[in-house]
């Protein structure tokens, strides 16, 4: 459960990133702004809050309930994208501009010039950043225990009630997490590798 949370939260939070990374550095005011409010909302407010108004507070809105798990995907996936359109826009505005002047240049369009030219060197650059941030959502996806999902965390309590014990369980959940930020940092460094040898 927590992996399929990460996971899909993670994919959500980057899509999201990129998009809201390209409103917040490009010439259209309106949607600077929008992105701009989207971020100081996200990050300005606390995600257990933000998880239970998706969770508890969004069926009186929308009419019908949903489940903890898509409502942690949406609630994490959001909250993330706020920080990562900030590593992505930081990221863009970090590359040469000399390559963008280049590709103007060139007479190629924002579009192509953007996907081909710019992006790729931002992404290599804020990789670390960017595996510190999924680094931080594997472990705050340990917050959707206030809503009922079966992750860790939640399963660690569980045992722990049922046992009268809760030191191991919590123990054996924190070597766990301990564990997977382990293979995380792992991939990053290899991803980081792999790139740094292109050059
Ligand atoms: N505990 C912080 C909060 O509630 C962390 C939010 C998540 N941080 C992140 N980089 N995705 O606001």
């Amino acid at each position: 459960m927590t992996l399929k949370i990460v996971a899909l939260a993670a994919l959500l939070g980057f899509a999201l990133g990129i998009i809201l990374a390209l409103f917040k550095i490009g010439r259209i005011k309106v949607l600077t702004w929008l992105a701009n409010v989207y971020t100081s909302v996200f990050r300005g407010t606390p995600l257990v809050l933000q998880l239970m108004i998706i969770y508890f507070g969004m069926p009186q809105i929308i009419g019908f309930e949903i489940d903890a798990f898509p409502a942690a995907v949406i609630a994490f996936g959001l909250n993330s994208a706020a920080y990562i359109s900030e590593i992505i826009r930081a990221g863009i505005l970090a590359v040469d501009k000399g390559q963008r002047e280049a590709a103007m240049a060139l007479g190629i369009p924002y579009k192509p010039m953007m996907r081909d030219i710019i992006l790729p060197q931002a992404l290599k650059n804020i990789l670390p950043a960017l595996m510190n941030e999924f680094i931080t959502l594997t472990k705050e996806s340990a917050v959707v225990t206030v809503i009922g999902a079966m992750d860790i965390m939640r399963r660690a309590y569980i045992v722990g009630g049922d046992k009268y014990a809760f030191f191991e369980p919590l123990l054996i959940a924190g070597l766990i997490y301990y564990i997977l930020v382990m293979i995380l940092t792992l991939l990053g460094k290899a991803v980081e590798g792999r790139m740094r040898k292109s050059d």
